[in-house]
């Protein structure tokens, strides 16, 4: 036990209370009798310090470190995930540190509006370094945006993270708030500039059309950034959801079987009607492909393993909006029932389906 400590770097004293509370128990046996840590119980130490050092507690590492989807490579997945996700909070720390240094140099204020504009950015700031792992144009959903904004020349992309679906044979430009997302756009991508859908600044009719995919739900005030994106172009495109709709919250088995918090935290979201009448537009389903490309929250409805991949579930706001003690109550219940076959049981005539409706809605003016 003192040579596993002394190479672990952690005292004798937290190796035994490991032990004690059952979190790594040393399982082999020397030739002398002693107990000994076997090298998948140095694997499993490894884990915990690892979790520790992240700032994990005991209890939830416990959790974590019990996972039954967890083999090593998944819990060394996990842990890359979870550190770019710091490094990525760090960075965004940074720049806005970087940023108020800079505004105070100047002797500029921000308002108290700005600062509250910023907080969907805060989010992707905090999140948005996962974002890329699985989050990318589905050529299917591609391929509706695109139709819709058919003969616009210049188009306006708002809230456009890494710019999956940003037409590459029009003049682009983009919209968005977070300085982590803005610094994953690819070489070559659009220009980008860092404002918020609620004031674009832009004069009146710039752009052909404007788009806005995945982002509303995002903005402080969602009414408020579609007007300005009718006031900046002659066409506007949003890819948004329909929250309202009798019976929604059952339309998918994620948030009616694991997850009902999903439905708070759309409480204060603006009813599709009013969203489309904010911009005189209609609304048109678009169907979730059963192999979508994209990441998004609804992407894996046919695909239940995937919401107990940590990386698949970092790049989805809706689990760190929801936080992680609903999440790991959420992901244990799905991985307990893909196990015991009652997830099949309940949702078994979707494997005939080859796309859904969960309420995703193209607003096209
Ligand atoms: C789920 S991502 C979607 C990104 C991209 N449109 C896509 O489809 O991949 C949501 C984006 O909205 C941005 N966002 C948050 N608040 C915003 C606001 N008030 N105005 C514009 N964008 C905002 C976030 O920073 C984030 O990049």
């Amino acid at each position: 036990m003192g040579r596993v400590a002394g190479l672990a770097g952690v005292s004798v004293r937290t190796l035994h209370h490991y032990d004690e509370i059952g979190l790594v128990r040393p399982s082999a046996r020397t030739a002398a009798g002693y107990r000994a840590y076997s090298p998948g119980d140095v694997e499993r130490l490894r884990e915990v310090l690892a979790y520790r050092r992240l700032g994990f507690g005991l209890r939830e590492v416990a959790d974590l470190v019990g996972d039954p989807a967890g083999d090593a490579v998944a819990h060394l997945r996990r842990l890359r995930a979870l550190l770019l996700e710091r490094r990525a909070h760090a960075d965004a720390m940074v720049a806005a540190i970087d940023d108020e240094l800079r505004a105070r140099a100047t002797g500029a204020t921000v308002t108290p509006e700005e600062q509250l504009q910023m907080l969907g950015a805060r989010l992707y700031d905090a999140i948005g370094g996962a974002y890329t792992a699985t989050r990318r144009t589905d050529p299917r959903i591609a391929a509706r945006i695109w139709a819709a904004l058919e003969g616009a020349r210049t188009v306006l992309n708002v809230g456009a993270g890494t710019g999956s679906y940003e037409p590459g044979d029009r003049d682009v430009t983009a919209v968005e708030p977070s300085a982590v997302m803005r610094a994953q756009r690819p070489a070559g991508a659009a220009r980008c500039v860092a404002a918020a859908a609620e004031r674009l600044p832009f004069a009146d009719g710039s752009f052909d059309a404007a788009m806005a995919v995945s982002t509303v739900h995002h903005w402080r005030d969602p009414i408020a950034g579609l007007r300005e994106m009718r006031r900046v172009a002659r066409r506007v495109v949003v890819l948004t959801f329909d929250a309202c709709e009798p019976g929604w919250r059952d339309r998918f088995w994620l948030t009616r079987d694991y997850l009902p918090e999903f439905g708070d935290l759309l409480a204060d979201f603006p009813p599709l009607d009013g969203m489309a009448d904010a911009l005189g537009a209609r609304a048109e389903p678009v169907l979730v492909p059963w192999d979508c490309a994209d990441g998004l929250f609804e992407a894996y409805w046919r695909r239940p393993g995937a919401y107990l991949d940590h990386r698949v579930r970092r790049a989805m706001s809706v689990w760190t909006r929801v936080g992680p003690e609903a999440e790991r109550r959420a992901v244990r219940a799905l991985g307990d029932d893909l196990a015991s076959g009652r997830w099949a049981e309940r949702n078994g005539e979707l494997a005939g389906l080859d796309t859904a409706d969960l309420g995703l809605r193209l607003l096209v003016v």
